[in-house]
């Protein structure tokens, strides 16, 4: 009967939905993250470039290549912390898990943006690659209030010089 196999494959499809679908999903993850992390060491290169993160954020990866000077840096130059390794690798196997047990589990956002940490390690990073320029500078407000070029939408949006 037709109708048999497709009502098994629906049970089977709502578990993967259901809790332990996101245990799965997340137990996966974990794996996937220690085998980037302490696998061959190609992989872990690939996992830092931008090829990487625009599998999942084409949109962003698009923009990305239209930012100017910045086209040349890596996503996780701005994204994860870079002020030493250990705290580089655990954020990197926060975010990464997080986001792709998110991923996985199909509870993408409808809108993504960037948490208070995010926006907080974006601003380190800018500062460190342009501590001479920031010394000068209003430092009470987000860079990117003023440079717009910066994010990402604005990267896509006209710019009049
Ligand atoms: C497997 C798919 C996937 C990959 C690969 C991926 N992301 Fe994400 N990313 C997501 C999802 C889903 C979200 C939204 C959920 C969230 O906030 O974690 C997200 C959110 C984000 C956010 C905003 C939220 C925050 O935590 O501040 C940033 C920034 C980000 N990703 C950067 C990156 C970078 C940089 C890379 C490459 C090193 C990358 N992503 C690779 C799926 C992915
Ligand atoms: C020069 C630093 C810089 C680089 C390089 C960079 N980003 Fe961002 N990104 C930002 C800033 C700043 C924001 C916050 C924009 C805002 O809040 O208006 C942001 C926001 C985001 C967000 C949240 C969604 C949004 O549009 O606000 C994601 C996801 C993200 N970036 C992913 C990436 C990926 C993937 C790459 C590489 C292809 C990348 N970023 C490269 C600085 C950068
Ligand atoms: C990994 C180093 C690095 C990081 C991180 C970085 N930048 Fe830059 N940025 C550069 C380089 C290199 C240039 C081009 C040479 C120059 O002007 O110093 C540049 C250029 C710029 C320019 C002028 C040219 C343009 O494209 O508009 C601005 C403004 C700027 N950055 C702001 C920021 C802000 C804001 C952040 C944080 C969201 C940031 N940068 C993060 C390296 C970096
Ligand atoms: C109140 C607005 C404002 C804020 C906030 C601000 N800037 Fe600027 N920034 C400017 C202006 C105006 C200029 C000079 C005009 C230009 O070159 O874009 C400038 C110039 C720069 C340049 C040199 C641009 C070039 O073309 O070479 C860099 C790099 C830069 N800012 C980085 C930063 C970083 C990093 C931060 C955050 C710590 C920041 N700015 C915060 C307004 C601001």
């Amino acid at each position: 009967m037709p109708g048999e196999p497709s009502s098994r494959s629906d049970a089977s499809a709502g578990a993967l939905n259901g809790r332990r679908g996101k245990a799965a999903a997340a137990a996966l993850s974990v794996v996937l993250l220690l085998v980037v992390l302490f696998g061959p060491p190609r992989l872990y290169s690939y996992s830092e470039s931008p090829d990487f993160c625009g599998l999942c954020h084409p949109e962003i990866f698009a923009a990305w290549r239209q930012m100017g000077s910045h086209r040349r840096k890596a996503c996780v130059d701005c994204h994860l912390p870079n002020d030493g390794w250990a705290e580089h690798y655990l954020w990197k196997g926060i975010d990464g898990s997080k986001d792709t047990a998110l991923y996985a589990s199909g509870l993408v956002p409808e809108r993504v943006r960037l948490g208070s940490h995010g926006r907080k390690v974006a601003r380190v990073n800018c500062v460190r690659c342009h501590a001479d320029m920031v010394s000068r500078m209003d430092r009470g407000r987000q860079c990117w209030d003023c440079h717009r070029r910066v994010t990402h939408l604005g990267s896509v949006a006209p710019v009049t010089r």
